[in-house]
């Protein structure tokens, strides 16, 4: 039977549990930061950076480790480039990739000295008009069609990003409005554990890079070639081969680019799945076991905590804490959270061990837009997060939310009867 492999000891794991609220998050320090080594290793050929995408985890704590490892951030939205700011990011080391954008996000992107990456050539005049047009912006692609990407669907359903025609009128007024560096942007497939989707992406924009030069006379300050690096939710799927992808990306780089004489962009990428994802896990409690026309394990979270099952039907794989599966006495379980949503399943028809109230069950793969997507729907809490350090503690990262932080936005005061 194919297993997860869980980078801490059974035994320590439940002692910590034990002795800590469920549920709760923890993420792995060590793994983190051998992710990001290999990712640069790969694209070590290319002026190659990452900037870690904050909406996949968005912890300062995490932050500080991606910074040490040499990355910037990609942020989205106000609260994503303040903890950008807090995390001690600064200038060209923070990309801004947002949509249906505030003004006022543009503005502190601009003060924190940001990278634009523009959803909307509509965001040009705009900028010229209300603020100013940075020396470097740079312009998100959608190139419409299809890569068969279960997440992102069909571009030209997306709301994501200019087709071509657009971005190219946009490289030309941003020309006359007097920017002097350009980049361009994409974000094509997510979660892609097809290495041939990735290489067809970066020829796309290769290819644009030389068309546009060539129309335009822009040599292009980096080309951006989004997140999307897939990783194997279940336990029989394959790690994308991320030096098979840069050794054919190499190959287009040099073909398009080089040899077309055009001065070498640098390649950004934002991923956030691929670096937290492998290393965040999910750990809680069960605490009901319903025989009903199905058989119902519930646990202490739900999808409050864990919306990727309801959301996108995806897999998590669970361990459960010292009962190794075993085959004759395994069972069937949807197991379920307690939100007043029939969708608030974190596995379906899954085969585990025959499971006690108590069991601690451990959801692999949530480290990236795993507790990022919380909510707080029926008044569910998110949980706190843990981070396992290099020197083998846990460390608290982020507390729980209590019951006060709930009710700190609302007023329950009872109002006078005004008749
Ligand atoms: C613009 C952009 N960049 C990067 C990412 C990170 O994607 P992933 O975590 O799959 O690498 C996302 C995810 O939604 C995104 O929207």
């Amino acid at each position: 039977m194919l297993k997860k492999i869980i980078p801490f000891s059974e035994q320590k794991i439940k002692e910590f549990a034990n002795n800590t609220k469920t549920p709760f998050y923890l993420y792995y320090e060590n793994g983190i930061r051998e992710r990001i080594k290999t990712l640069q290793d790969a694209f070590s050929w290319a002026e190659f950076k990452e900037f870690f995408a904050i909406k996949a985890t968005p912890n300062p704590r995490i932050l500080s480790i991606v910074k040490e490892e040499g990355c910037g951030v990609d942020c989205s939205s106000m609260a994503e480039l303040i903890l950008a700011e807090k995390a001690g990011f600064k200038g060209d080391e923070i990309l801004f990739t947002s949509n249906d954008t505030p003004l006022e996000e543009y503005e502190k992107a601009l003060s924190l000295g940001a990278t634009l990456n523009l959803d909307d050539i509509g965001h040009i005049d705009i900028l010229k008009e209300h603020l100013h047009i940075p020396e470097l912006v740079s312009i998100r692609y959608n190139p419409g069609g299809d890569f068969g990407n279960y997440i992102i669907g069909n571009l030209k359903e997306s709301k994501f990003g200019v087709p071509k025609k657009d971005l190219i009128r946009g490289f030309e007024v941003l020309q006359k409005y007097g920017a002097k560096k350009f980049g361009l942007h994409i974000m094509a497939v997510s979660n892609e554990l097809n290495p041939h989707n990735h290489i067809k992406v970066a020829e796309i924009m290769f290819n644009l890079v030389l068309e546009i030069h060539t129309n335009l006379g822009i040599n292009f300050d980096f080309v951006d070639l989004g997140g999307g690096f897939g990783i194997p939710y279940k336990p029989d799927e394959k790690e994308l081969d991320i030096y098979y992808v840069s050794s054919e990306i190499k190959k287009l780089y040099e073909k398009i680019i080089l040899k077309n004489g055009i001065n070498p962009p640098k390649i950004y990428m934002e991923h956030g799945r691929y670096i937290t994802g492998p290393n965040g896990y999910l750990v809680t409690r069960v605490l009901h076991i319903k025989n009903s026309y199905k058989k119902y394990a519930g646990i202490d979270a739900n999808s409050a905590n864990l919306l990727r099952p309801a959301m996108y039907r995806a897999y998590h794989h669970i361990t459960v804490l010292n009962k190794p599966l075993n085959i004759t006495e395994a069972e069937l379980y949807d197991v379920v959270g307690s939100l007043c949503e029939n969708n608030d399943k974190l596995a379906e028809d899954r085969l585990l061990p025959k499971l006690e109230v108590g069991d601690i069950l451990i959801f692999h793969d949530v480290g990236a837009h795993g507790h990022a997507m919380g909510f707080n729907y029926n008044g569910k809490l998110r949980s706190a997060e843990y981070l396992f350090t290099n020197d083998q503690s846990y460390e608290l990262i982020r507390r729980a939310e209590t019951l006060d932080d709930y009710f700190a936005t609302l007023s329950c005061e009872k109002k006078d009867n005004l008749n």
